[in-house]
């Protein structure tokens, strides 16, 4: 279970007259795969830093299963979103230095004791499956394209219940973006997970079933299968 609502959302940075987001009132329920659309600049990645905890600059609430995350703490809610949230960065924030696999494996290496064989498994079957064929490779020697799909398995590890991915198709040529939409839509549904793509990409979107359209910072058009909600 993971249905999302926004209530009265509002986010407004220092210095703009406008908000970057006004969202007054938005379920997505859980399983759902969401589309997220809009020009550049509409507040897309201030969704998804919002609804994933990882700014709290707004007003307004953020229910994940009925509980608002803005009134966890700090700590409970880095606890929260390293259990609930894969996440996909625009800017994909791996780690320099490491291999693709230990990029892969190193959150859940925080929350682990001793990582479980069956997440070392998974996380190579992940990369595998993304065709990124040597796991070994420093990160620092891939193309931007592979790193996006580095994060993409990352994210996908242990099956989180939401997956939030901000523009995770942006780097990847037609053939590999295709296997990352497959991917993703496949293994959500596998997982019955919430899954929120942001996204430019036509093809990404109609795989999805609900499609939400952003313009400076509102939510202008929602489509559940090409119907108006
Ligand atoms: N940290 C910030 N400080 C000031 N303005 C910001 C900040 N982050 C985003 N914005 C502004 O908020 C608006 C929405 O940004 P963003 O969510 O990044 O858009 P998108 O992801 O759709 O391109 C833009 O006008 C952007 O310039
Ligand atoms: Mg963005």
């Amino acid at each position: 279970m993971s249905d999302l609502y926004i209530k009265q959302l509002n986010v407004r940075f220092s210095g703009t007259p406008q908000p970057a987001l006004s969202i007054p009132d938005l379920m997505i329920r859980s399983g759902l795969q969401v589309a997220v659309t809009g020009a550049s600049g509409s507040g897309k990645t201030t969704l998804v830093n919002a609804i994933s905890g990882l700014e709290r600059c707004g007003r307004g609430q953020v229910f994940w299963d009925g509980i608002d995350i803005g009134a966890y703490s700090e700590s409970k809610l880095d606890r929260w979103r390293a259990a609930n949230v894969g996440l996909v960065m625009q800017d994909f924030h791996l780690y320099p230095g490491l291999s693709a696999l230990d990029n892969v494996l190193l959150p859940a290496k925080f929350y682990h004791w001793r990582l479980p064989a069956q997440l070392k498994i998974k996380g190579k079957d992940l990369l595998a499956r993304l065709g990124i064929e040597n796991n070994r490779t420093s990160i620092d020697l891939l193309s931007r394209g592979e790193k996006q799909r580095v994060a993409i398995a990352r994210a996908l590890l242990k099956s989180p219940p939401v997956i939030i991915a901000d523009e995770p198709t942006a780097s990847l040529d037609a053939d590999n973006g295709m296997q990352v939409i497959q991917l993703l839509t496949r293994l959500a549904s596998e997982s019955k997970s919430t899954l929120i793509c942001i996204t430019h990409d036509l093809r990404l979107s109609k795989a999805m079933r609900r499609h939400i359209l952003l313009d400076a910072g509102r939510p202008v058009q929602d489509l559940t299968a090409g119907k108006l909600l």
